[in-house]
């Protein structure tokens, strides 16, 4: 505002965010040359400090808009996560699938199947579109190999190529998803050793109700890996792992005990298994302990393995010498097998008479006998345990293990008897159309039965071991070499 006098008085500063609240007018810097008169009449501005050094400085109102600017676009990024994360919440569902879950492994297992049957579909296909637009996109690929050793010398493996740790993206029933495979690699699990790991899928939050189908597919598919198969597991540290790859099951008639005994045991364990609750009424710890003993080759271990497989369980195969076994682990390990299994330890009494004497490494079994019986009755879980010993020394074996409650059916699955002999015998040839077999059957049976009477036996595995090399006759022939004094 310049009066006529031309002398600058006051100027008005413009009426912004930054100023408002100055109303009073503040004077500014005269043009040069010119001295400031205030009119007599004049009523002298009364400026406020604050407003005096922020109005005058033009530093000053550009820091506050520079200011204002920022705190504008703070707020709008803070909206726009805030927004962003609301609609990722509301638009997207994950699911956490953790190591330590059965579905882990199903779930990649799950998704190797689909990319080998879509690499296979876009081989088959001609069109390039099928080929150009995987079903699944993996480039990061981790290997899980199964292999096994068999004592007769020959190996099989599986490479199973499965989504490495990284990002993956795949289409279920019309759905993207996206799948997140991360490790932890600060921290291992305890005992077994293996990093914690972690599998997110992460869909839109309409297709949710697509996880539980997916998941249930996987476990199908898994367990139709293992359909008509017996698993095999073993103790990792505190946790049971399979074994190698699942195994045919053995037909439970295979395997020829002598008259009675096989239905005997099966019988017994079938009663347990139909009275749950039977045994929860009377608070009694639902376990039951078997105890096969007989000399080497007599089908004990067979037996147990194609139970197992007729009952569609699983074996929890335990090493009671193991090197690193200890009391607690083998409490933990007992108390915590796998659902429908059955428990079985082999040469029961090895474990604890060879208990004094150390491996070539001076390496002693740390399983105590004590902690042995402790770990057997500690079962007290309500699930169902099935335990199977077996030893060739039953007299070796201390009279606290073979008690009621710790083993409660004991069998002598023995050297080949007259029958038995005989029924393995047409059994293994009864393809073969051969019209004498049942009179040479009946030789062989009456050679059994000769031998033992003068204290001499044949075991099951070399009567086998004959017949696999031999057509039916000359098995008969041969036979007659195989019986030792016992
Ligand atoms: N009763 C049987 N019926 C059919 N096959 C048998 C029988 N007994 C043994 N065999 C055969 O002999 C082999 C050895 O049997 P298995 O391992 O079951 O004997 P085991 O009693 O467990 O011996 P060990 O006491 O040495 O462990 C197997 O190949 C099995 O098929
Ligand atoms: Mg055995």
């Amino acid at each position: 505002m310049s009066d006529a006098s031309g002398v600058a008085t006051v100027k008005d500063i413009p009426n912004d965010a930054l100023t408002t609240g100055l109303t009073t007018p503040v004077p500014t810097v005269p043009a040069p040359g010119n001295t400031p008169v205030v009119p007599q009449n004049a009523i002298p501005p009364q400026p406020s400090f604050v407003g005096s050094i922020i109005g005058d400085n033009p530093y000053f109102q550009a820091g506050f808009g520079l200011m204002g600017l920022g705190v504008v676009l703070t707020g709008a990024r803070q909206a726009l996560i805030f927004g962003s994360t609301a609609l990722r919440r509301r638009m997207l569902v994950s699911l956490e699938i953790s190591n330590k879950d059965k579905a882990y492994d199903w779930f990649l297992a799950w998704m190797a199947h689909q990319t080998q049957v879509q690499a296979q579909t876009a081989a088959s296909s001609r069109s390039i579109f099928s080929r150009s637009v995987p079903w699944i996109r993996s480039h990061q690929l981790s290997v899980e190999t199964t292999f096994e050793q068999r004592k007769n010398g020959s190996s099989s493996v599986l490479f199973n190529l499965v989504a490495g740790p990284g990002t993956h993206w795949f289409r279920y029933r019309g759905a993207w998803m996206q799948v997140k495979r991360e490790r932890e690699t600060r921290s291992m699990q305890m005992m077994s050793g293996q990093p914690w790991e972690t599998v997110t899928l992460t869909t839109l939050s309409k297709d949710r109700n697509l996880f539980p189908s997916l998941l249930g597919e996987a476990r199908e598919l898994a367990m139709k890996g293992h359909e008509g198969k017996l698993v095999v597991m073993t103790a990792w540290g505190i946790e049971w792992r399979p074994f190698g790859l699942p195994r045919r099951k053995r037909p439970l008639r295979s395997v020829v005990l002598d008259d009675g005994v096989s239905e005997k045991i099966e019988n017994d364990v079938k009663a347990f298994l139909d009275r749950r609750q039977w045994y929860a009424d009377r608070g009694i710890p639902y376990r039951r302990g078997y105890l096969l003993h007989g000399p080497p080759g007599s089908g004990k271990s067979s037996f147990i393995q194609a139970l197992a497989g007729s009952l569609g369980y699983d074996i929890c195969l335990l090493n009671l010498s193991e090197r690193g076994l200890a009391d607690d682990k083998l409490f933990h390990l007992l108390s915590n097998a796998p659902e429908r299994s059955i428990i079985l330890m082999e040469d029961v009494d090895a474990a604890f008479n060879k208990r004094i004497q150390t491996s070539e490494d001076g390496y002693q079994s740390s399983v105590t006998f004590s902690g042995f019986l402790n770990a057997l009755d500690g079962v007290a879980s309500g699930e169902e345990r099935l335990i199977f010993l077996t030893t060739n020394h039953i007299e070796k074996l201390d009279p606290a293990l073979v008690r009621p409650g710790r083993v409660d059916l004991a069998c002598l699955i023995d050297d080949a008897s007259p029958s038995q002999a005989k029924r393995l015998f047409t059994g293994f040839y009864d393809s073969e159309q051969n019209i004498g077999l049942e009179h040479l059957g009946d030789e062989l049976e009456s050679m059994v039965d000769k031998e033992m009477k003068q204290g001499r036996r044949v075991s099951m595995a070399a009567l086998q071991g004959t017949f696999i090399r031999n057509g039916p006759e000359e098995a008969v022939e041969a036979a007659k070499e195989l019986f030792v004094n016992r």
